[in-house]
């Protein structure tokens, strides 16, 4: 039974990307940010791979990550959460939700009052406390509707519940949402409903309501509960697609339940995606420009990650990610146009640097490749399987043999391997005039991996043959097999390739090619 466990750190990015000026954003990052406030904890998110992902070495890279993780940068045109999510679930959105700094056009409430058969008033960018202060007394007296907006894409309707009754203004909502379309497909709809008879006295009720857009195109979630599985959404997951190809759900009230929740969810029998939002990162220490309390949240996670992982099943995969950034120290209250992090940890995830990733999209493309449902998106699959990464690897050692430097043997060969961390070097064998120089593939391979600092090695492959042609076995010589043992155990896997096309290889351990090996821990005190 497999299932993806998919954790949003709402708004938790990690250092802006290369166009964040269009976005109003310089010198942004949030997990920078919050990583100098000495509240910050990351212990259990750095043994996975926090501090190994592009661009996040300040935080001090581990030897050996246990997760696989890359950095993903946002295609969409935006920076709010609803694109970021609906980008990690699969879809492109070109172009931003619409924001209304001058109020909403003509077309848009003419029609808007028409259907309502009720005035519309304010129609600004407004404060919701201020704006029932200030229009309230008009509603009361007209029965006009107060519309108002915000920097965010979000059209909203306060009334008195005495004046509209709550489901008249739900009414009114689905109404303006079924407007709200094409170019002014607006991300939210929001009932603020309010009681009170006098400016004094006025006070928002908790029967706000969210009617969200819903995604243009299938997402991921719909194609995984198309499949017959299930989407579990935990927080505002639901109202951030809408419900759209969701089977279950459950609201919560801040970071705390949210994790709560999804510990909870593990014990539940189900296959699928759980899929939940830790909104507190972005509503209440992003946006509030709050490092401290920002940085404490962060490491109440990383500290109750372990409890997670814990009681975590052979086919789970725990994914943990952001939607946008939120720096909560740069010049703005604003959200920040950000890289994502993503990690990705269970008994199926072979730890690997997937690099730095063009789209969110390979989220989606990843966890339906897992849960091995069919979707098409944008998205490449990032394939954390041990036989993936081993084909990769057999693969890559192929592709190595194409620059051996060979005018003396004519033997080509190739070695491909995984580091330590997760990071694929290749080498090839370079002869020399004098024979004796000759560096054997393996050796180069090796050379590499550590002049660039990275000393421990996961997986080697070899592959070689008479100018370019793999026609069987090329195993290493003894003194490559004895430069392995400097940087790995008994237990490495070796992949001994035999055939290119097909690709076909053994997999045997480098304690079998070396037995009784000797290794630096005959010489260490
Ligand atoms: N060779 C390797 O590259 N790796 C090995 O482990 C075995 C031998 C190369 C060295 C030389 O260039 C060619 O194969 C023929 O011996």
């Amino acid at each position: 039974m497999k299932r993806v466990f998919l954790i949003v750190l709402d708004s938790l990015g990690i250092g802006e990307e290369p166009d964040a000026l269009h976005f109003g954003d310089r010198d942004c990052n949030t997990m920078k940010r919050i990583s100098e406030h000495p509240c910050y904890r990351n212990g259990h998110t750095r043994s996975i791979g926090l501090a190994n992902i592009d661009g996040q070495e300040y935080l001090g890279p581990v030897e050996r990550p246990t997760g696989a993780f890359a950095r993903l940068r946002e295609r969409s045109m935006g920076k709010d959460t609803t694109i970021g999510h609906w980008e990690i679930a699969g879809i492109f959105s070109p172009k931003p939700l619409p924001t209304y700094p001058d109020g909403f056009p003509k077309e848009v409430l003419d029609a808007f009052e028409k259907a309502t058969g009720r005035k519309a008033i304010c129609n600004k960018p407004y404060s919701g406390t201020e704006v029932i202060k200030d229009y309230g007394m008009e509603h009361m007296k007209t029965g006009a509707l107060i519309v108002y907006t915000s920097a965010d894409s979000v059209f909203q309707i306060a009334a008195n519940e005495a004046v509209v009754p709550l489901e008249t203004l739900y009414e009114y909502c689905r109404t303006a949402r079924k407007i709200l379309t094409g170019p002014h497909a607006v991300g939210r709809v929001i009932a603020r409903p309010f009681v009170g008879d006098s400016p004094e006295t006025f006070k928002r009720t908790p029967n706000r309501h969210d009617f969200s857009l819903t995604p243009p195109a299938p997402t991921m979630l719909d194609a995984i509960s198309g499949a017959g599985k299930t989407v579990y959404s935990i927080g505002k997951i639901y109202d951030i697609f809408a419900g759209a190809g969701i089977t279950e759900y459950v609201y919560t009230h801040g970071n705390t339940e949210g994790m709560q929740k999804t510990l909870e969810a593990l014990d539940k029998d189900f296959e699928g995606l759980c899929f939940t939002n830790l909104v507190d990162f972005d509503m209440l220490y992003g946006h509030r420009q709050d490092v401290e309390g920002y940085a404490k949240a962060f490491a109440e996670f990383d500290a109750w990650l372990p409890t997670f992982i814990e009681k975590m099943r052979p086919d789970d995969v725990l994914m943990i990610t952001a939607d946008h950034g939120c720096d909560p120290g740069d010049d703005h209250t604003d959200h920040t146009r950000e890289y994502i992090p993503l990690l990705m940890y269970g008994k199926n995830v072979q730890p690997r640097n997937f690099g730095t990733r063009t789209t969110f999209a390979d989220i989606a493309a990843t966890v339906c490749n897992y849960l091995g449902v069919p979707y098409e998106c944008d998205g490449t699959v990032m394939d954390f399987s041990d036989k993936a990464i081993s084909d990769e690897l057999a693969r890559a050692a192929v592709g190595a043999m194409k620059n051996a430097y060979v005018p003396y043997s004519h033997y080509t060969v190739g070695a491909a391997l995984l580091t330590g961390d997760g990071v694929l070097y290749t080498g090839c064998n370079i002869e020399n005039a004098a024979y004796g120089p000759t560096n054997c593939a393996e050796r180069t391979a090796i050379f590499k991996a550590v002049s660039e600092g990275r000393t421990t090695l996961r997986m080697i492959a070899v592959a070689g043959g008479r100018d370019g042609a793999v026609e069987g076995l090329f195993p290493p010589c003894g003194v490559c097999r004895q430069v392995i043992r400097e940087f790995a155990d008994d237990d490495l896997p070796v992949l001994l390739v035999k055939s290119a096309e097909p690709l076909a290889y053994e997999r045997v351990t480098l304690g079998d090619l070396l037995p009784y090996s000797f290794s630096p821990k005959f010489i260490q005190k």
